[in-house]
């Protein structure tokens, strides 16, 4: 079978790697708009498209989040950061219990989007989990229904990381039924 597309898609998700050291170059807003209109792309649940980012550049401001994501100082060094918040106020318009759970999936595929946009675009980032959710939301005054979930430093690459390993499908594919894989 001929798939042009598949090919383009997994050529984009193979050649992704997270970097961890960007140029001093700035990121547009031109292209910034590009990973926005990526992330506007994302399925959501209920179409309620229950997440937002933050764009932040001031340094200070960068600064107080790689604290606040326990020292990986690196992020300050991006000339973006990017903050995935789960709306869950959004989320609740149609979800009562499950609006949070919801509203961090809506964050979390919208970044992946991003992430795959920007390395369409030859720009670097690299997913931040590790950070103190108070802490950013302090920095950022992000109101207390607004969970931010992510962070994604953008930027220019400058370091080129060799792929990570990875498990076989069949390592993470159950059939039917859960079965006892190793761990
Ligand atoms: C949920 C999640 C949390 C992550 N948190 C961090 C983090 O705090 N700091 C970091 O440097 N990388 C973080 N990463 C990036 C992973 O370390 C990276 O994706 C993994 O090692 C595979 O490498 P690759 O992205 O280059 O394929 C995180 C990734 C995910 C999906």
């Amino acid at each position: 079978m001929v798939a042009p597309d598949y090919d383009i898609i997994m050529g984009v998700m193979q050649r992704r790697r997270s970097v961890r050291r960007y140029g001093r170059e700035t990121i547009s807003d031109a292209l910034l708009d590009k990973l926005l209109r990526a992330a506007e792309l994302a399925p959501s649940a209920g179409n309620l498209q229950a997440r937002d980012f933050i764009l932040v550049r001031d340094p200070n401001t960068k600064h107080e989040l790689a604290e606040a994501a326990y020292g990986q100082f690196f992020i300050a060094m991006a000339p973006v950061v990017l903050v995935g918040c789960a709306n869950i106020a959004r989320s609740r318009i149609a979800y009562g219990q499950g609006a949070e759970l919801y509203a961090v999936q809506d964050a979390t595929i919208a970044a992946c989007y991003v992430q795959l946009a920007a390395e369409a675009l030859s720009i670097a980032t690299c997913w931040i989990g590790a950070f103190d959710e108070k802490r950013v939301s302090l920095a950022l005054k992000i109101p207390l229904d607004i969970r931010p979930v992510l962070m994604l430093p953008v930027g220019y690459p400058d370091e080129s990381p060799e792929p990570t390993v990875r498990m076989e499908p069949s390592r993470f594919t159950h059939h039917e039924l859960w079965s006892s894989l190793d761990v």
